[in-house]
């Protein structure tokens, strides 16, 4: 049997339908916020992602090249083919420019519990600012979308790539050596991390206050002990956050991101119910217009990984109710069989949501089919009815059943 490739999944139809549900929260809360969505192709050019998206995502890319020789990749993410959109459409649109966007990534990672080869992902990104009220606004977006999906336990923590960065540069890491040891510190790999450091000359002392940054964590009592203008900066996020009612984050030096295009504040959103993969949402401000042609343009953004966030959901028992059909209409004998076809046909014209036999199945069949596709009613067709004009309304929760008249079905079961 042929299966789907792993690290990929089908989804069946109820689990399809909760994922659009909460798809359209999202949707529903960026607009909200005032972000416009946005759609880019499922494949860009490979140079893309190669530019500057670092190590971790190199490694894992989907690349290949197409009939035509060009070098192709499957997106692995969707902040840069924004940031090209962008450049390529939107660069003398007014600014601030406020997009989302909604779709699948592909990365060739070791597939577990959360981690996926084809996953999706529900972004947002603020083009042409770099303010602290811009990263307020990133931030308390991500932080709403995450609230009215319902999910319970989070922890949001917010800190400053700017300040490792500055210390590398200090301690003279040479700046091509910088995606890499900031992917063993993301990693939390700080036996790696410190070899490479040790390996360009570090000294042990710079080595360890590199390493102490990342361990700058707590709430904003820490701000004051970073060096710089990032604590300030930071302080001034977290105020505006106040200000909008976003309260709970976690200042975290230690925040480092997998992707190597951010310059400033960086945030990480995680539920600690997913164990091992329980990041769920990423995001902080970068520049990569000037990379794909453009002027340099400061951007804000993060993305949600949305069948993570679904299983944290699902782990902490979150409900769904699913919709199933208003009605589903079956007749008795062949003189009625028509009159089902016209019925059905008048209903779903009044926007009555409704299915029919068309398997010409016995009644008891065809009751149990129709609560099998949750109908909420049956509409059951008999000849002797039909000579009056009605046909038989069945509640199939309750399985009280009643004489309706054909032209008052539609509102009966509207009612
Ligand atoms: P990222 O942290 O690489 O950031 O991915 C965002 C989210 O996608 C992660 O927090 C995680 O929930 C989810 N994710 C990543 N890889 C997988 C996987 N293999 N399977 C399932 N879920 C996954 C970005 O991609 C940035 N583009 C975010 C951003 C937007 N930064 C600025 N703007």
């Amino acid at each position: 049997m042929i299966q789907c490739p792993r690290g990929t999944r089908d989804f069946l139809p109820d689990e399809m339908e909760r994922r659009r549900f909460y798809e359209s929260v999202l949707r529903d809360t960026a607009r909200t916020f005032g972000f416009r969505e946005t759609e880019t192709p499922i494949f860009e050019e490979a140079e893309l992602f190669i530019l500057r998206s670092g190590p971790n995502i190199l490694n894992e890319l989907y690349a290949f090249r197409d009939k035509g020789d060009r070098e192709l990749a499957l997106r692995p993410e969707m902040t840069a083919p924004a940031v090209r959109m962008f450049v390529n459409g939107m660069s003398n649109d007014p600014k601030p420019i406020k997009i989302f966007y909604f779709g699948q990534c592909f990365r060739y990672e070791r597939p577990q519990s959360g981690r996926y080869r084809e996953f999706f992902q529900f972004g947002a990104e603020i083009i042409g600012s770099a303010a602290p009220e811009t990263d307020a606004e990133v931030i308390a977006t991500a932080a709403a979308m995450i609230k009215a999906l319902g999910l319970k336990e989070y922890k949001l923590r917010i800190g400053h790539i700017g300040v490792l960065r500055q210390k590398l540069s200090d301690a003279k890491v040479p700046a091509e050596r910088f995606a890499e040891v900031l992917q063993k510190l993301d990693k939390k790999l700080y036996d790696e991390a410190r070899s490479i450091l040790a390996s360009v000359g570090v000294e042990d002392a710079d080595i360890g206050s590199i390493i102490d940054i990342t361990e700058t964590v707590g709430g904003p009592e820490v701000l004051s002990k970073i060096e710089g203008d990032a604590g300030a900066y930071l302080k001034e996020v977290l105020d505006i956050l106040t200000a909008m009612g976003v309260e709970g984050i976690e200042i975290d030096l230690g925040v480092v991101r997998g992707l190597d295009y951010y310059t400033g504040m960086v945030f990480e959103a995680e539920a600690p119910v997913l164990g091992a993969e329980k990041q769920i949402c990423g995001g902080g401000s970068y520049t990569l217009s000037e990379l794909f042609g453009g002027e340099k343009v400061f951007t804000t953004g993060f993305a949600i990984g949305f069948d993570r966030i679904l299983l944290a959901m699902e782990r902490e028992g979150i409900p769904f109710v699913h919709d199933g059909i208003d009605a589903y209409v079956l007749y008795v004998s062949e003189e009625a069989r028509m009159k089902a076809f016209e019925i059905v046909g008048d209903l779903r014209s009044k926007n009555v949501s409704a299915d029919v036999d068309i398997m010409g199945r016995k009644m008891a069949k065809a009751l149990k089919y129709a609560a099998s596709a949750r109908a909420r009613y049956a509409v059951i067709i008999g000849p002797k009815e039909l000579e009056e004009g009605s046909v038989t309304l069945r509640n199939m929760s309750t399985g009280e059943q009643s004489l309706v008249r054909i032209c008052d079905l539609a509102s009966a079961i509207k009612g």
